[in-house]
């Protein structure tokens, strides 16, 4: 007797999807399950196709239908539905999914650093990703990806330079080193719209904005010219306790942007001689100020010369050292941020009704 679909489904409900903690029948993520004697194929629809996951979930899936008897065969097609900017009062990028906006409340606590590696492991992970410096006065993307040169146009459009995997726009590719230190506003705003807009960013599945410092007028202007999925707060131990990082939190919340998380970073420092951990700046602010405020904490950077070194020499140390513990807490935040994407994406697609009867939460 060969085995039923009922009995299919029934063997795929003990498969949990990670990030949104719910069986696979229950997300109505089954599809197209074909029976030809002992060979069964389907299809899951997963919403988080670049994700860490996706291996894991395919191989729960083989291992618990091929349990049943009279199955001699599985193939699982793990397919995805796009969730693209659903808001129709705000402006997309015609071919890039996600807006992700790396911000801080205060200069200097390696917002920069952040942006340039969670972008390049996120390309490792096999995403199409772009890098946006968002920082007109203070660009620090040429240096930090390794970048000097002037960018081409087509039809009018910028063509944005390459490197380490990713496509970059900078104020620094168009000025070199002679940006202006003081820039009124609105020439301000209009080069923001233009590097959203005006850049031939093609098809991504990321689009990383590293932000000034604060929350002045590029990250208004950044709100009003397109849609943000979310946003990724960095900061050091020791200013949890002041009050700027909660000020970037809310002004997030105020213009219903998503907080995806944060990033706590120069957290300890292990020598590398002795190997004693010393908590330079303190440790643990993150986690404390993410229960508090009730956003996702998505985890810490250890303090390190060799981070620094990375950023000076233009390459993100996910590429120089990809083996190094530091490497591989970037990696770590990439995973648990594109965690959260999905998480927030698919509450919102739910909302939205956009889900074509995938039912996401
Ligand atoms: N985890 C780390 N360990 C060691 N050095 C770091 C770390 N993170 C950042 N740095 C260094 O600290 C300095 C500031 O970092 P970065 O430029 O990324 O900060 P930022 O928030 O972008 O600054 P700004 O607000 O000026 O744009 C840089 O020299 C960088 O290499
Ligand atoms: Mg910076």
């Amino acid at each position: 007797m060969p085995v039923t679909e009922n009995e299919v489904l029934h063997a795929l409900r003990t498969v949990i999807e990670p990030d949104l903690k719910q069986d696979l029948v229950a997300l109505n993520a089954v599809r197209n399950v074909t029976i030809r004697g002992g060979q069964v194929d389907f299809e899951v629809i997963l919403t988080n196709p670049t994700g860490p996951q996706k291996a894991g979930i395919q191989r729960a899936c083989e291992e618990a239908v091929r349990a049943l008897p009279g199955v001699e065969q599985v193939n699982v097609t793990i397919a995805t539905v796009t969730f693209g900017p659903s808001a129709k009062d705000r402006p997309a990028i015609p071919g890039v999914r996600h807006i992700i906006a790396v911000a801080s409340g205060k200069g200097g606590v390696g917002k920069s650093t952040v942006a340039t590696n969670l972008a390049v492991a996120l390309a490792q992970t096999g995403a199409a990703v772009g890098l946006m410096d968002a920082d007109i006065y203070g660009p620090n993307i040429p240096i930090m990806m390794g970048v000097k040169d002037r960018p081409d146009t087509e039809d009018e459009r910028i063509i944005p330079l390459q490197s380490h995997g990713l496509k970059l726009m900078s104020m620094g590719f168009i000025t070199g080193d002679n940006v202006p230190v003081i820039w009124r506003g609105p020439l301000v705003t209009k080069m923001i719209q233009k590097f959203l807009h005006n850049v031939a960013w093609g098809d991504l599945d990321y689009l990383i904005l590293d932000l000034p410092p604060g929350t002045g007028d590029v990250q208004i202007t950044l709100r009003q010219s397109v849609y943000i999925a979310g946003a990724v707060i960095v900061t050091t131990p020791q200013n949890l306790a002041l009050e700027d990082v909660k000020r970037g939190i809310l002004m997030f919340k105020q213009v219903d942007v998503p907080i995806f998380g944060v990033v706590e970073n120069m957290s300890t420092f292990i020598c590398p001689r002795c190997k004693t951990r010393t908590d330079i700046f303190g440790h643990g602010g993150g986690l404390r100020l993410c229960e508090q405020m009730g956003v996702p904490f998505l985890s810490e950077i250890p303090l390190d010369p060799e981070i620094r070194k990375g950023g000076d020499a233009g390459v993100p140390i996910v590429v120089g050292q990809p083996d190094s513990p530091q490497a591989g807490a970037f990696r770590k935040i990439a995973a648990a941020l594109l965690a959260q994407v999905h998480i927030v994406e698919a509450k919102r697609a739910e909302q939205a009704k956009l889900t074509e009867g995938l039912k996401v939460l």
